[in-house]
């Protein structure tokens, strides 16, 4: 059968960024570059794009498009052995897990597009977001029974991303002409908004003004990694997958570099409009910026909210602000979500030969389903315990382990030879040198500082309970679904027996 193909090359590259660009960028870069230095994390952050960004994304574009297949059958072919398709299965079913609670971020926001029609936070955003419309319990071991309106949401969500998808790369193709452009020009006019309201510039020093000392601290180096990998969605399988689609002469090096700096330029822009927007705030209620929460869902359902309820120019200004912004996280968050769904459906489809559209279709669901912890009344809760797991260990130790598979057992030398023989742009020696040494003993560092704070005191002061189930838990179970689909029987296993 033959291989799908992106529609071109142009589009191939809009459809990486729209998976790199999502919610990591437009509420979790702001918030890290002002808690770890200002200005100043500008350093790390550049460090990390150039040491470990960029490398691991140019390696695993390679591997997709030389071995023309999504991310356990490529690092089968790569090792020649079943037992690595592993490596590729683990990040598939972690990536399972983002995107069950990915969706339910999107569920919100839909949930918010509806009640930014009536401002309807505007007597206190804080109380509206966790009081009304997430209806928290007071543990996570309450969960509350079903919140209708997210339940709502996420339904639509499955459904709008199982329809971008339907089709292969040929509806993603369409789809990305939108979800790419839309959100940052959404964004562009939030940041220009934001810039012109007075106390904008007060936020804007929060944002930028450098703490040099930071720069001694080892955590905001291992924050500034970690917003590099989430941001980049490296080593979730997903831009394996999406390279398996190029045809052979495509240039890798060059493209990656286009990907990897649209996402940081965008994820620049956003600390504009998210620090803009908060020193309008402080000028406008008293309460200074380092009092706010300033990343996370509370950044965008609470403290944002709250500054579109003080705009000047009456309810419709404020209305149409409101909606400019949930239209953005929503276009933003859209195509991270179905690239994810794209990554596993390419995994399955690859080794098991299933028909793609039914692959789709069942993913969505099993998608849905997975998610429904997460619809609960304690939704956020374990939202939080599972994001945070998922990211600290599987992410990094999943990046340990391919840059050993790749630098040390099939050989860094081999794939750069392959990835520049059809580039215009050539990259050196330094890039074996990044994958063999410098990206996994980074991660490494980094995994024992988690390690180590987790070890010290209770994530977030939850539990010990929940911690296991939904952290260690959660973990292990990735761990295990990535054995099994390991050992199940493809179709290759089936022809040659
Ligand atoms: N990069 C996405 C963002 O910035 C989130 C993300 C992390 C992601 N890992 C991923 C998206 C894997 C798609 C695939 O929000």
């Amino acid at each position: 059968m033959k291989r799908e193909r992106w529609g071109s090359k142009s589009i191939f590259i809009l459809a990486a960024i729209g998976s790199a660009v999502g919610l990591g960028n437009a509420w979790r870069f702001p918030g890290q570059a002002y808690a770890n230095g200002g200005g100043a994390f500008f350093i790390p952050y550049f460090v990390a794009l150039l040491t470990a960004g960029l490398p691991l994304l140019i390696m695993e574009l390679a591997i997709g498009k030389k071995y023309q297949s999504g991310a356990p059958t490529a690092f089968r072919k790569m090792g020649k052995k079943k037992g690595f398709e592993w490596i590729g299965w683990w990040p598939l079913a972690t990536s399972f897990v983002i995107v069950s609670y990915y969706a339910i971020i999107m569920a919100w926001t839909f949930n918010y597009l509806w009640h930014s029609l009536s401002m309807a936070w505007s007597s206190g955003s804080e109380d509206f977001f966790y009081g009304e419309v997430l209806q928290l319990t007071e543990s996570p071991g309450v969960l509350g029974g079903f919140n209708v309106p997210i339940l709502i949401g996420l339904v639509l969500t499955w459904i709008f991303v199982w329809y971008c998808i339907r089709n292969g790369v040929q509806s993603v193709g369409k789809i990305v002409k939108w979800t790419v452009p839309v959100p940052i020009a959404l964004l562009v006019i939030l940041g220009i908004r934001a810039l012109t309201l007075p106390g904008a510039m007060e936020g804007i020093n929060y944002y930028l003004s450098p703490n040099w000392s930071k720069l001694l601290d080892i955590n905001v180096w291992a924050a500034a990694y970690g917003q590099i990998f989430f941001s980049l969605s490296v080593l979730f399988g997903i831009m394996i997958a999406y390279s398996s689609f190029l045809p052979e002469d495509a240039d890798v090096p060059a493209n990656g570099i286009i990907i990897a700096f649209s996402n940081s330029i965008i994820s620049f822009i956003a600390g504009f409009a998210v620090f803009g927007t908060l020193g309008f705030l402080q000028h406008s209620t008293g309460i200074l910026i380092e009092d706010m929460t300033v990343a996370g869902p509370g950044l965008a359902f609470v403290t944002y909210p709250a500054a579109m309820a003080e705009l000047p120019g009456g309810i419709w200004v404020q209305v149409i602000f409101s909606l400019t912004f949930f239209l953005m996280l929503l276009t933003l968050g859209i195509d991270s979500a179905f690239s994810i769904v794209e990554g596993i459906v390419t995994g399955l489809v690859d080794k098991f030969g299933w028909n793609k559209r039914k692959t789709v279709t069942a993913v969505c669901i099993a998608g849905l389903a997975g998610g429904l912890i997460f619809a609960t009344n304690a939704g956020l809760y374990w939202l939080d315990i599972v994001d945070h797991w998922v990211n600290d260990y599987n992410l990094i130790i999943i990046g340990i382990v391919e840059c050993i598979v790749v630098g040390w057992i099939y050989g860094a030398n081999k794939l750069r030879d392959y990835f520049n023989s059809t580039s215009n742009v050539k990259f050196g020696k330094w890039w074996e040198i990044m994958i063999k040494y410098v990206t996994p003993l980074s991660l490494l560092v980094i995994n024992v500082l988690y390690l180590v704070d987790n070890l010290k005191e209770a994530y977030d002061g939850y539990d010990m309970q929940y911690l296991i189930i939904g952290g260690w838990g959660v973990v292990l179970v990735t761990i295990i679904v990535g054995f099994i689909f390991t050992v199940l029987k493809g179709k290759e296993d089936t022809q040659a027996s």
